[in-house]
């Protein structure tokens, strides 16, 4: 199951690949402009932290099928590593997405909010569906719900497509999605944290460490010659 940043912000980035098991970074306009940074500049930085086997997940800007293929295009020969080419779930990105298939150029289908969303574009040949958990449950939806139903339709027919679930606002969204097949989360980096925040784990490990000190009068396992017993 892939865990992957969604943020563009560099700091973000490099303290999350350093400590957990990040599979990728997806951004999306929104994500970028925060950044106020010339776009290929920002996304050559973030693949220099992340390196070039990681996923980079850049998304398309205009509305129109040709332009979209042009614009991924142009994103597929700027940004070195390997690149999926985010695209929203409308008319035009299916045909978009259709297109790119035949062209080898692996697509995600972003912006769903509908299993059926899900489905034409895994149809069209997006390697990645992307529901919008949070988003879709501000709407009084379910994006549990979706994510569920989107799952029990690609997995049915054997789609070689995945669900990389996105927009969260809490870890319990995380867990629900997780337990209900989604392929992957991709997580802003505070939510990322939060997936090992628990007051009990925190005080275990102190009590660990304070139950060896009363003892040995150390606070780690090295140079045990040094200790009193
Ligand atoms: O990748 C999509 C994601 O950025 C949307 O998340 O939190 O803006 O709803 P959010």
């Amino acid at each position: 199951m892939l865990l992957v940043i969604d943020s563009a912000n560099i700091e973000d980035i490099k303290e999350l690949v350093d400590y957990f098991p990040i599979d990728g970074v997806t951004t999306n306009p929104s994500i970028i402009v925060k950044e106020k940074k010339n776009f290929l500049h920002l996304l050559k930085e973030i693949r220099d932290v992340i390196g070039n086997d990681r996923e980079l997940y850049v998304q398309t800007l205009t509305f129109k099928a040709t332009e979209i293929v042009e614009e991924a295009k142009y994103i597929i020969e700027k940004v070195p590593g390997k690149v999926v080419i985010k695209i929203p779930a409308t008319i035009e990105g299916i045909k978009a997405i259709k297109i790119l298939k035949t062209l080898g150029i692996r697509t995600m289908a972003t912006t769903i909010y509908t299993p059926l969303q899900g489905y034409v574009a895994a149809k069209a040949g997006a390697s990645y569906v992307t529901p919008y958990v949070n988003r879709i449950d501000n709407l009084a939806g379910d994006g549990i719900q979706v994510v569920k139903e989107l799952t029990q339709i690609l997995d049915k027919h054997k789609f070689n497509c995945q669900i990389l679930a996105a927009s969260f606002k809490n870890v319990q969204q995380v867990h629900n999605v997780c337990v209900n097949g989604a392929h992957g989360v991709t997580l802003a980096p505070d939510i990322i944290k939060n997936l090992l925040s628990h007051p009990s784990t925190e005080a275990n490990v102190s009590m660990f460490n304070d139950d060896w000190y009363k003892e040995y009068g150390v606070k780690s396992l090295l140079n045990q010659n040094d200790v009193k017993i």
